[in-house]
């Protein structure tokens, strides 16, 4: 047989396969999001086997084992006491609350780790919305933008390095930018969850900080997971303004989303590996029907494939000591 052309060569070996490489996946690609409660203890989470909401000093702990294998980035969701969560979310903003005692435990322990915060108000809200509720059942969008601004200040004031509205308010990404910049915070960074869909996949983060909406769903805001088109829509609007890092969430299932605005903007990328993208891992591996360490390392390859820079992953830690 006459074949001149054979892709096998390139796959021929072990060191062949490395120089063709064409994606490459580092610790310095990943951010690991942690838990946090009040408290000395830490509370192992069910529906995320391997995950803890951690106390204070075993969150500074574990950033601090983490940083030191390479993860340039922790991203922080507290688990707010119930009796704090009123309808108007102020502890959200309190200089004194569980998240801006975190920023600045980690950042005096820690001064090189970045620390992302999210900005948006459903671990606060007794109504388990990212947003205010009206007495109709509707989410606000102004009257939650300009609380969202309070609660960016705040994390900025304890030296949040970037914050990460994961709320879907139209125009908040404008709005933190003004009040972070009049309150002279031009250093810090937003990363805004761009394309954020109304998913299923959320369901194990909402029973680990209690913070399921108590009543409808959030549709009202998030994306129709049917939506592409409006990605980009709501990337343009991102773009212009102001955010630094653009987010799309869940990753795997959304690839397609990831390598479209990859295409559409020069900004950084950033895709979120949810919850339930973890627990369908760890629920295989559990069963011993999946190899945990290669399923996650493919995984991850692969939403880097898809056009993303960084990954927020709850296997952030496990898989930089493999890296
Ligand atoms: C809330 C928020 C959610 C997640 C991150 N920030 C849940 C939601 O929108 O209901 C989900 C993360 C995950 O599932 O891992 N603003």
């Amino acid at each position: 047989m006459n074949l001149p052309l054979r892709p096998r060569r390139n796959r021929q070996s072990a060191s062949i396969r490395d120089l063709v490489r064409e994606t490459v996946l580092t610790p310095g690609n990943l951010i690991y999001p942690l838990f946090l409660q009040e408290g000395s203890e830490n509370t192992p989470i069910s529906a995320m086997p391997g995950c803890q909401r951690w106390c204070l000093t075993d969150l500074v702990r574990e950033a601090g084992e983490a940083h030191a294998l390479g993860i340039p980035a922790v991203v922080l969701f507290p688990r707010i006491p119930d009796e704090l969560k009123t309808r108007d979310a102020a502890e959200c903003f309190n200089d004194e609350g569980l998240v801006p005692r975190a920023i600045r435990a980690l950042k005096a322990a820690h001064p090189t780790l970045t620390v992302i915060t999210d900005v948006a108000l459903d671990p606060y809200n007794s109504d388990g919305h990212d947003g205010l509720v009206a007495d109709g059942g509707q989410v606000l969008n102004d009257e939650t933008v300009a609380v969202l601004c309070q609660q960016a200040l705040c994390h900025a004031r304890a030296g949040a390095d970037i914050v990460a509205p994961s709320d879907m308010m139209d125009g908040r990404v404008a709005a933190l930018r003004a009040a972070l910049d009049a309150a002279g915070f031009q250093r810090v960074s937003i990363m805004s969850y761009t394309a954020k869909y109304a998913s299923a996949y959320y369901g194990p983060f909402r029973g680990a900080l209690d913070s399921a909406p108590k009543a409808g769903d959030k549709k009202t805001y998030q994306m129709d997971p049917a939506n592409a088109r409006e990605a980009l829509r709501e990337a343009a609007l991102d773009e212009a303004e102001g955010a630094d890092i653009l987010m799309v969430k869940p990753a795997g299932p959304y690839l397609d989303i990831i390598t479209r605005l990859r295409s559409a903007t020069t900004l950084p990328i950033a895709a979120y590996q949810v919850s339930g993208e973890y627990l369908m891992i760890k629920a295989g591996a559990a069963a011993g029907w999946l190899d945990e360490d290669k399923v996650v390392l493919e995984s991850l390859l692969g939403i880097r494939r898809a056009g993303a820079d960084m990954i927020l992953t709850y296997f952030a830690k496990k898989v930089a000591a493999t890296l």
